[in-house]
């Protein structure tokens, strides 16, 4: 994977997946420690970030690389009035890899076609979030010791989260069953479910947690994306519309862990965080590892 950028999970297939989470797996053990000296990072935020953003810097300096960057656009020059691509053609010759996250659709792909560096796509626009899906796939992984054969349920805002596009898509290339749960003006895009239904994956949608009439093993909860939202109004119909709590998760079975890219606003009860059942803060925590492992494959760090 030397030299590749990663922009959609488009990209990866079933068995470049199951490596990048099985050396994610590696680098949790202690592999590779050290492999990432004399290496540059690049992180450019051009939305607001905790985990991305800081675990790919931590992951970085953990395996001893350094980081170059900013976190607000507004101190950057693209307030001048600066294209991407002079950015992008500019910071190219300063690091060996750039993270960068983006309002717009597609400016990852610009990015990565522009850039003599690794480009790695933190978020772009509704679009994609490549590498929260693989620490995702790490977490479900870690979980069950498998992806195949678990029934894995995305309940929110379907239409502008970008995580759960991202998820989706990586997994129907195993062998899951998707339900997804979400108001009816925030489902998922008619062309992500074309997609997976192409691939053979077996999905229904429901628009109430109620409805769900089959056990779970994972429920992914999103929050609504208010800043993706054109009409503050459209936004108020819909915010709140789901709220998970100790009795939804007694409904859902004993099985059910819940995870959430986070953050969080209200559709996870805080109550729950201390439920065995919530495994979303191990979740953020394999941003590290998982972005270690990405950052030493497409630098060569990691052969
Ligand atoms: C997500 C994002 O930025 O898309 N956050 C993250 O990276 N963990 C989810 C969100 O903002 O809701």
């Amino acid at each position: 994977m030397q030299g590749r950028s990663i922009i959609s999970v488009r990209d990866f297939s079933r068995d470049e997946i199951q490596q990048i989470i099985d050396i994610a797996l590696r680098v949790s053990r202690g592999e590779w420690a050290g492999a990432l000296r004399d290496k540059v990072l690049a992180t450019l935020f051009f939305e607001p970030s905790t985990r991305t953003r800081l675990s790919f810097e931590g992951a970085m300096v953990a395996m001893g690389g350094r980081v170059i960057g900013f976190a607000d656009a507004s101190v950057s020059s693209t307030k001048k009035g600066e294209s991407l691509s002079d950015t992008i053609k500019t910071v190219t010759g300063y690091c060996d890899v750039i993270v960068m996250r983006h309002t717009i659709e597609g400016s990852a792909r610009l990015a990565s076609e522009v850039a003599s560096v690794p480009v790695i796509n933190a978020g772009d626009g509704a679009n994609q979030h490549p590498t929260q899906t693989f620490l995702d796939l790490v977490t479900i992984q870690q979980e069950f010791g498998r992806i195949d054969g678990l029934r894995v349920g995305m309940l929110g805002d379907l239409k502008y989260g970008r995580t759960v596009h991202s998820l989706a898509l990586a997994l129907s290339q195993f062998d899951v069953k998707l339900t997804f749960v979400a108001p009816a003006s925030l489902r998922m895009p008619e062309s992500t479910i074309e997609e997976i239904a192409g691939r053979g994956t077996a999905y229904v949608e429901l628009s109430e947690i109620g409805d769900i009439d089959e056990p779970l093993d994972v429920l992914y909860v999103t929050r609504i994306q208010k800043e993706r939202f054109g009409d503050f109004q459209e936004y108020e119909r819909v915010a709140g519309a789901y709220r998970i709590d100790q009795d939804v998760i007694g409904s859902l079975g004993d099985q059910v862990r819940i995870m959430h890219p986070l953050p969080r606003v209200d559709e996870i009860s805080e109550q729950v965080d201390s439920s065995p059942h919530a495994i979303y803060f191990r979740q953020a925590h394999n941003g590290i590892p998982t972005r270690q492992a990405l950052l030493g494959l497409v630098t060569g760090a990691i052969p």
